[in-house]
């Protein structure tokens, strides 16, 4: 009987001391405001064509400053404008991202126009469709030079902002191949570096997680843009990739904002090194 209240009395103390930390419904935040990013300043490499594009408006449509950064100038200026006729802040960088001096550069302009980076999305990448007998050296190396160390570089460079700012959201874009092989479309180095974008994601995002940056990535199943084009250009391949998608239909660029947004801004505060599949269920069977 003793010990049974002695447990009882226990149990009421901590689910006080529990409810201490819960915020009464008056003090909650109005959460539609959760995902807004105004007064945030965001690089997008990668932003000349596909996906960096969508990536890029659609954290403009949400308030923040972007810096678009690709090798295509002019087509990162077609898209400043865009931007900017919405009356929004962009500015453009003509950056290679295996390029250290253009990668510090970019991270310059980034400071000299907006102060600050809060937010990078490690987009820029490529492909090479071959099978892994023909695949030269060269085509391997090429590949993990834009893909992997291209996303060390600008990592370690916006890195050194937001380590002294304490703050920082990173995105990384793996890809569904990141999980899953093809064999159909031979791409063993694209494979091997998407793979290593979500390894390399996990490890620095353990690194700096005391430090108040976070790191994660988005896996896209597929979707149209340069890269995939010869994809999305037969009905053969369409069929393909409506036969081998559960949800029957390959993605739209802007069906990636939600996790863009989410990864983003405070909505994950409390998420690192983790990654989103976004593929209508590609990697599920
Ligand atoms: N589309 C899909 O289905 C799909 C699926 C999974 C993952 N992804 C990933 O999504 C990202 C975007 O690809 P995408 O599909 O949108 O293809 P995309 O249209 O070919 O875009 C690739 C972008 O990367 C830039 N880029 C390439 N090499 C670069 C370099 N050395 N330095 C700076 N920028 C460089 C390109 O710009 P410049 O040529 O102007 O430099 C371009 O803006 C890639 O990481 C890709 O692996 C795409």
């Amino acid at each position: 009987m003793v010990i049974g209240l002695l447990f009882a009395h226990i149990y009421s103390e901590i689910r006080c001391a529990e409810n201490q930390h819960l915020i009464p419904l008056k003090k909650m935040k109005p959460y539609s405001n959760l995902f807004d990013l105004s007064g945030k300043v965001a690089i997008v490499t990668g932003a000349s064509s596909g996906l960096g594009v969508t990536l890029a408006r659609g954290l403009s449509a949400a308030g923040a400053k972007v810096v678009v950064a690709a090798r295509r100038k002019s087509l990162l200026e077609n898209l400043v404008n865009e931007i900017r006729s919405a009356e929004n802040q962009a500015i453009s960088v003509q950056c290679d991202v295996t390029d250290p001096q253009q990668v510090e550069l970019l991270v310059n302009t980034a400071m000299e126009n907006f102060g600050t980076v809060d937010i990078l999305v490690n987009n820029a990448g490529i492909a090479n469709v071959k099978p892994l007998e023909t695949e030269t050296l060269e085509e391997f190396r090429n590949v993990l030079d834009v893909n992997v160390t291209g996303t060390f570089l600008c990592t370690k460079a916006c890195g050194h902002v937001m380590l002294k700012a304490g703050k920082g959201s990173i995105i990384n874009i793996a890809s569904i191949m990141s999980f899953v092989g093809i064999g159909v479309i031979p791409q063993a180095a694209y494979n091997a570096s998407k793979g290593a974008v979500v390894s390399f994601t996990r490890e620095t995002a353990a690194q700096w997680a005391r430090k108040g940056i976070r790191l994660n990535c988005i896996a896209p199943g597929w979707f149209p843009s340069e890269m995939t084009d010869e994809m999305f250009a037969t009905e053969k391949g369409i069929n393909f990739l409506r036969r081998q998608t559960p949800m029957g239909r390959p993605g739209k660029p802007e069906e990636l904002l939600g996790a863009l947004l989410l990864l983003s801004s405070d909505a994950s505060s409390y998420i690192t090194g983790q990654t989103i599949v976004v593929d209508g269920g590609w990697t599920i069977i």
